[in-house]
């Protein structure tokens, strides 16, 4: 295993935060105190309604702009719903799929979840493929079954080729927003089994080269353990991810991973 083939990797998910006006602020504080870092890539995923501002705005800097969600069809009546390709014209490269709370809040299934991650690949979106565990489900001991089971379902008919714009983030439902992350060991295992299941379906090559990110409450002062696990390639930041003093502290300590 070999982590250095893998640039790391730490997406900001805003979730339903900031107004445009607000985006435009914090991308104001946060650009200049990223500028200097060159290894690893920086994704904002931003509300809808955020999306062209922060797309302008970070012209020209290190930092990338995504988008929190992404239908399956290409148009059509779904109303409140936005395509891969509206995503794609106003500058969004990236779009986080399945994220738990589209599951819990909004009926996302493991079918939906791979339809929408289909199109945002076939439309050439970087797309962040969410999966974690339930409280219950890791106390009844079935976490490796349950996310090994989101994984597999998600990549149903992607193809290999398309497994160069998947990132896949172990985020247990439990570790989200509630100031409670998973040990290193519980992220690096599950890490390492998502992994494995890469490697069983598409082989060596490409499990190597796959980002797998670990998501829930991972923080300035936690990130560093959990980053220089083998296995953990960066980080999905929710609350953490609209300060940008703990952001950048969160950014850096991927940069410096060896
Ligand atoms: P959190 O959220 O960092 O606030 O726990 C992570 C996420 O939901 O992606």
């Amino acid at each position: 295993m070999n982590k250095s083939l893998r640039k790391p990797l730490i997406v900001g998910n805003w979730k339903m935060n900031k107004t445009p006006h607000e985006c435009v602020e914090l991308l104001d504080e946060l650009i200049p105190m990223v500028a200097e870092v060159d290894r690893t890539d920086i994704i904002v995923c931003v509300p809808y309604v955020d999306l062209c501002a922060a797309v302008e705005k970070t012209r020209g800097t290190n930092i990338k702009v995504g988008a929190q969600n992404v239908h399956s069809a290409p148009k059509g009546s779904f109303t409140g719903e936005i395509s891969a390709e509206m995503l794609l014209e106003i500058g969004a490269k990236s779009v986080i799929v399945g994220h738990s709370e589209r599951r819990t809040y909004f009926g996302e299934t493991n079918e939906t979840v791979n339809l929408r991650a289909r199109a945002a690949l076939d439309a050439g979106l970087k797309t962040i493929i969410c999966v974690g565990e339930t409280l219950a489900e890791r106390d009844a001991d079935t976490t490796e079954e349950v996310v090994g089971f989101q994984t597999k379902i998600a990549l149903q008919s992607v193809s290999a080729e398309q497994m160069a714009n998947v990132v896949i983030a172990y985020e247990p439902v439990w570790a989200i927003g509630t100031g409670r992350n998973a040990t290193t060991a519980q992220a690096q295992e599950v890490c390492a089994k998502i992994r494995s299941i890469i490697r069983k379906i598409y082989g060596e090559y490409i499990s190597e080269h796959t980002n797998i990110l670990y998501g829930g409450s991972m923080n300035a002062a936690n990130c560093a353990d959990l980053l220089n696990e083998p296995d953990i390639d960066g980080g999905l930041i929710g609350g953490a991810s609209l300060k940008p003093v703990d952001f950048t502290v969160i950014v850096k300590a991927a940069d410096d991973v060896n």
